[in-house]
């Protein structure tokens, strides 16, 4: 039995941040048994700060890889040569990696080259095609392989593992902590981005626009765009499109959508003012892993832009729709949303089949028990 052991969170984006956040901070409410580390790689840069302002972390290794437009290759190579050395130096009994960004996945490798112990959160997440999403698929697959741990938030990403023939005392029904994070903010003074006060939520149906995922980047992407441009030719709508910093994304969207009135480009917002818009808007349209998660808890509906997707709960609980990339189609699964009510009202039904704000303690508590017992 060991006295105390020593756990080291990597993180790298801004969903990573948000839903390692909860369990950071669980991780610090046991300080007798546990000696918490933050490891940032930098995959992303000014859209972790806020978070991790937000979330009171501090990291004790930075690592500060992201370049501008970078490949895969570029955040796997730079991260696996800056991260073996500080998981050499300090030798964790433990690593926690969430999700299946490139940080992730390259964690996991580098923690498995050197022997150390792997806990995945978000475990079990499956589309079972390869390229979609791009590299997530592959990355989470691969973490599966390495894992020690699996820290399942639902109990089809349980199945999914068990499929795989993955030993059951090493799954954990967790829930997702992304729900953590949400009750988190709810509690935190309301800090809200100014541009939000300037929209008219009481007139106008305000839909939240977000869109990222490499794999849509080229034709796809450009469909995407010629949609929320032909949406925002309907009447009484509003776009409110906080636009990702990739420039893939941000010359696509200011090419085909500045200037447009009731279209509203925002840098990335904050948390709390992007919960803040989740709330108030009147439904969502998205091609996130997290804002999937997230859009249910708030009874918003959510237009899923993708083929596939990971997070079948939200489609079976009939509060998430797959709307894939083809701009005739989401024109028109956004106008059956805009303009029938029963069609609106039986996607915005109470669901919460992502989790019940106690993941992150639930993670603690299997940590806590299968090394201190
Ligand atoms: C990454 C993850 C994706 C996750 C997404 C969340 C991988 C391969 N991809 O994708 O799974 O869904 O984050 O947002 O891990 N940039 C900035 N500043 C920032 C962040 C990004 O300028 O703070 C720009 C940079 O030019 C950077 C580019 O965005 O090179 C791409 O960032 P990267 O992390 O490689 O990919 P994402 O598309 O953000
Ligand atoms: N988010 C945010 N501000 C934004 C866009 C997203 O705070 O302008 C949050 C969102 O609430 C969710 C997370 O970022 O928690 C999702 O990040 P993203 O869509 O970039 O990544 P994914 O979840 O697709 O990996």
């Amino acid at each position: 039995m060991k006295k105390k052991i020593k756990v080291m969170t990597i993180l790298g984006t801004r969903p990573e941040v948000v839903k390692l956040a909860p369990v950071v901070h669980e991780l610090a409410r046991h300080k007798k048994q546990i000696k918490s580390l933050i490891v940032l790689t930098g995959q992303h840069r000014k859209m972790v700060d806020q978070f991790l302002q937000l979330f009171k972390i501090k990291p004790d290794y930075d690592l500060n890889i992201m370049i501008k437009n970078q490949t895969l290759i570029d955040v796997s190579s730079r991260c696996l040569d800056r991260l073996s050395k500080v998981l050499e130096k300090e030798r964790p009994d433990l690593i926690l990696v969430e999700g299946d960004t490139t940080t992730a996945f390259i964690a996991s490798l580098a923690a498995f080259y050197l022997k150390i112990p792997m806990g995945h959160v978000e475990a079990g997440l499956r589309t079972f095609d390869k390229h979609r999403p791009f590299p997530e698929e592959i990355n989470r697959q691969m973490m599966t392989l390495i894992a020690d741990m699996h820290f399942a938030p639902t109990k089809k990403a349980k199945q999914n593992l068990l499929n795989e023939q993955i030993n059951p005392k090493k799954i954990f029904l967790t829930g997702n902590p992304v729900i953590d994070a949400l009750h988190y903010v709810a509690k935190q003074k309301k800090l809200i981005n100014p541009e939000l006060k300037k929209i008219d939520f009481k007139n106008k149906k305000v839909i939240l626009v977000t869109a990222h995922r490499r794999e849509s980047f080229g034709q796809p992407f450009n469909q995407i765009c010629q949609a929320i441009k032909q949406i925002a030719a309907l009447p009484d709508v509003e776009i409110v499109y906080p636009v990702h910093l990739n420039p893939n994304v941000q010359i696509v969207v200011n090419e085909m959508l500045k200037g447009l009135e009731n279209v509203h480009l925002l840098k990335p917002l904050d948390y709390q003012s992007f919960v803040y818009l989740l709330k108030h808007c009147f439904f969502v349209l998205s091609d996130s892993g997290g804002v999937q998660e997230e859009a249910p808890a708030f009874n918003k509906p959510i237009l899923v832009m993708r083929e596939v997707t990971e997070r079948q709960e939200g489609i079976e609980a009939g509060v998430a729709k797959l709307v894939g990339m083809d701009t005739a189609n989401i024109l028109k699964q956004v106008k059956l949303l805009l303009n029938s009510v029963s069609a609106y009202q039986s996607m915005s039904k109470s669901a919460s089949p992502y989790g019940d704000g106690s993941a992150a303690k639930r993670i603690v508590q299997a940590i806590l028990k299968q090394y201190l017992l």
